[in-house]
């Protein structure tokens, strides 16, 4: 069945809230312990639409299954080119390159923005999403032993890395 990557609407926002929450629920993907409210999510998509920050669904017949983002790492002014990425599917929607496709929209909404420095931060033992990204040619760059927990147990965090644009000049 085909699927359609695009821009969130206000709307998708409910869609998004309820596919973040089921992995906060069922995952170590995310280390958030409990839900988050539709108020957050509803900031983090004005966040977006207000400075041109990526947020994306995937919809397949006529239902968001997925959705991707990327908003700044940090906030100061000289990190303003590097941004941290999310993707997340339904879990039925999980296996069929999915996540590599909303992955792809990202990137290229990230060079069409100007950012420089993808950046993932990832649950070590998160099989699929650390072989989504070796796949997309993410590169780790820094691994946190035992820097977070959940579900009774320690959790390592394996930073990954994608520079977009290797020669552009810093400005
Ligand atoms: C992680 C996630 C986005 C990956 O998307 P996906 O559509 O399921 O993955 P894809 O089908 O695109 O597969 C990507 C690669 O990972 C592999 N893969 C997929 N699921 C896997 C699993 N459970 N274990 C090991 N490898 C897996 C695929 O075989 C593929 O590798 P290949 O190209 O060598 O065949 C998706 O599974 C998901 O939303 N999981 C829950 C939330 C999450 O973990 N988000 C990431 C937070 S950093």
């Amino acid at each position: 069945m085909s699927v359609v990557i695009r821009r969130a609407t206000r709307n998708d926002v409910p869609a998004i809230l309820a596919i973040y929450n089921d992995a906060v629920a069922t995952t170590t993907a995310t280390w958030d312990h409990g839900p988050v409210t539709l108020d957050d999510r509803l900031a983090r998509f004005d966040a977006a639409q207000a400075n041109g920050w990526a947020l994306l669904v995937a919809e397949q017949a006529g239902r968001v299954v997925g959705w991707g983002a990327w908003a700044p790492f940090r906030a100061k002014a000289g990190w303003s080119k590097t941004m941290e990425h999310s993707v997340y599917l339904a879990p039925d929607a999980r296996g069929a390159g999915m996540g590599r496709l909303i992955m792809e929209a990202l990137i290229d909404a990230a060079r069409a923005y100007g950012v420089h420095v993808l950046i993932g931060v990832l649950d070590a033992s998160n099989e699929a999403s650390v072989r989504l990204h070796e796949r997309l040619g993410f590169v780790e760059v820094a691994r946190m032993p035992q820097a977070g927990f959940k579900f009774g147990r320690w959790l390592d965090a394996t930073f990954v890395q994608m520079i977009l644009d290797a020669d552009a000049p810093p400005a």
